[in-house]
């Protein structure tokens, strides 16, 4: 199977130029101004972007959280990521205290499996760290699971202590792997939540007032910190908060290889979200929580100037209806996460390169090209260039949509950006040479997504 991409406008993190790209099978094998070559199937693209697929380093599918399990699985999440223009997730397996990382890992392959609709790859939650357990670390490094997740907050269930989380430093730094760290300070958070309770403070907003910027920052301040005497490069996830990001920003000035993360609704939502009327700020509850709305300029310049590499989801969506009820009375029970995979190229674009804070190359950057250069899959991913793989999209720079949960194909009941209308959409999309949406249509296949084995630093 061939295919000629003709006439679009070839963006990657360095270069903007218009020109045909040629795909033999799952791979780009030619690119430039009128190819004549015959192919199976010609896209006429003129007028469009060609971008290399999103690349989406921080999803939960099918993850058990909060006494309930994330609505969306493999299957109905990855072609969400589909239709936004996403090719590749990284997803987080989690090791459940006294389980090895290997039974964590053989149960999320079982869970993608012949479900996944693109490409793949795991990070490792580690929740509990044995000699062994670091020795296997080593082990799935070489099989290509090369980060893992450690939690600061989260006590008694994902959180661990200072030691641990040096001990595993220590141990990416011999084996090539990389951190990537929840920084919240999980026992001051404990402290203020268990006294709003306590005083009858039971509202969703309550989540947000019970995590303050300082025990975000705070912790990234420690992991960095922690980092650095184990010299070893750090990854912060979901990173909020622009007191954070200054913890940051200080270690990148003093040459410090920390690296952070933050996400769509960290951009365009704030914590005045969680006033809205009854019980519907338990939409926006998520870890860390959403900031004031001044944040938000702060974390667009981080990404415009390089503090922060990338815009990954945390897509982690549960219903309002049966699931964010749960902590109907006491917002510490309502399930943390939001869904994002589907909006976030969009969104990004709109609000990045349409509202003048990102360059085009910053954008394709910081949602493909940075996220594969950390995470080991540049240049088979993250890029288009002769031998990478063909993942692709044609994007319409004009057309205009509203984000809706009734349109969009993320399996939960309701959108943080409902209403909300962005100019710029994936309109074909191709993952490995196929094409997977088109039209408005999935013409991909549950389980044509293949497991990814990453390389180390
Ligand atoms: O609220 C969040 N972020 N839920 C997903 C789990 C995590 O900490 O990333
Ligand atoms: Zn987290
Ligand atoms: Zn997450």
């Amino acid at each position: 199977m061939s295919l000629l991409i003709t006439g679009g406008t070839i963006v990657t993190a360095t270069d903007l130029y218009t020109g045909d790209v040629f795909v033999e099978r799952e791979t780009i094998t030619a690119i430039g101004t009128s190819l004549s070559m015959p192919a199976d199937r010609v896209i006429d693209a003129t007028g469009k972007y060609l971008f290399p697929g999103g690349i989406d380093v921080h999803t939960h599918l099918d993850m058990p959280f909060g006494g309930t399990t994330s609505s969306d699985d493999f299957e109905s999440g990855t072609i969400a990521a589909a239709f936004g223009g996403t090719t590749t997730i990284v997803d987080f397996a989690i090791q459940y205290k006294g389980q090895t990382l290997h039974h964590a890992w053989d149960a999320w392959m079982k869970k993608a499996d012949g479900k996944a609709a693109i490409d793949y790859g795991f990070h490792m939650i580690v929740t509990d760290l044995s000699d062994q357990v670091e020795q296997e670390m080593d082990a799935l490094v070489r099989e290509g699971v090369t980060s893992f997740k450690l939690f600061m907050a989260y006590p008694g269930v994902f959180m661990l202590d200072d030691a641990s989380i040096f001990r595993a430093l220590l141990r990416t730094g011999r084996n090539g792997g990389t951190i990537c760290m929840h920084a919240e300070n999980g026992g001051v958070i404990d402290v203020l939540v268990k006294r709003a309770l306590a005083e009858g403070k039971t509202a969703p907003t309550y989540h947000a007032l019970t995590r303050p910027a300082r025990a975000e920052a705070e912790a990234t301040h420690r992991a960095i910190a922690l980092a650095e005497m184990a010299d070893v490069p750090i990854y912060i996830v979901h990173l909020s908060a622009a007191e954070a990001l200054e913890m940051v920003t200080e270690a990148r000035d003093r040459g410090l290889p920390a690296y952070a993360e933050t996400c769509p609704q960290y951009l365009f939502l704030s914590s005045d979200n969680y006033e809205e009327p009854g019980f519907e700020g338990a939409k926006y509850v998520m870890s860390p929580p959403l900031r004031p709305k001044e944040t938000q300029d702060r974390l667009w310049r981080g990404l415009a100037f390089g503090d922060l590499q990338a815009i990954s989801t945390d897509h982690c969506p549960f219903c309002m209806k049966e699931q964010k009820t749960l902590g109907e009375g006491d917002f510490s029970k309502i399930p943390n996460g939001a869904p994002g995979i589907e909006t976030r190229m969009s969104l990004v674009y709109d609000g990045g390169v349409r509202g003048g804070r990102i360059s085009l190359n910053r954008f394709v950057e910081l949602t493909a090209t940075s996220p594969a250069r950390i995470f080991g899959l540049f240049p088979r991913k993250g890029t288009i260039a002769p031998g990478s793989d063909a993942d692709i999209v044609v994007f319409d720079p004009h057309r205009k949509i509203r984000l809706s949960a009734k349109t969009l194909h993320m399996k939960v009941d309701y959108s943080p950006y409902e209403g909300r209308e962005v100019t710029g959409a994936a309109e074909t999309v191709i993952s490995r040479g196929r094409v997977i949406v088109e039209g408005g249509r999935f013409t991909g296949k549950a389980g044509g997504g293949s497991f990814l084995r990453r390389r180390a630093r």
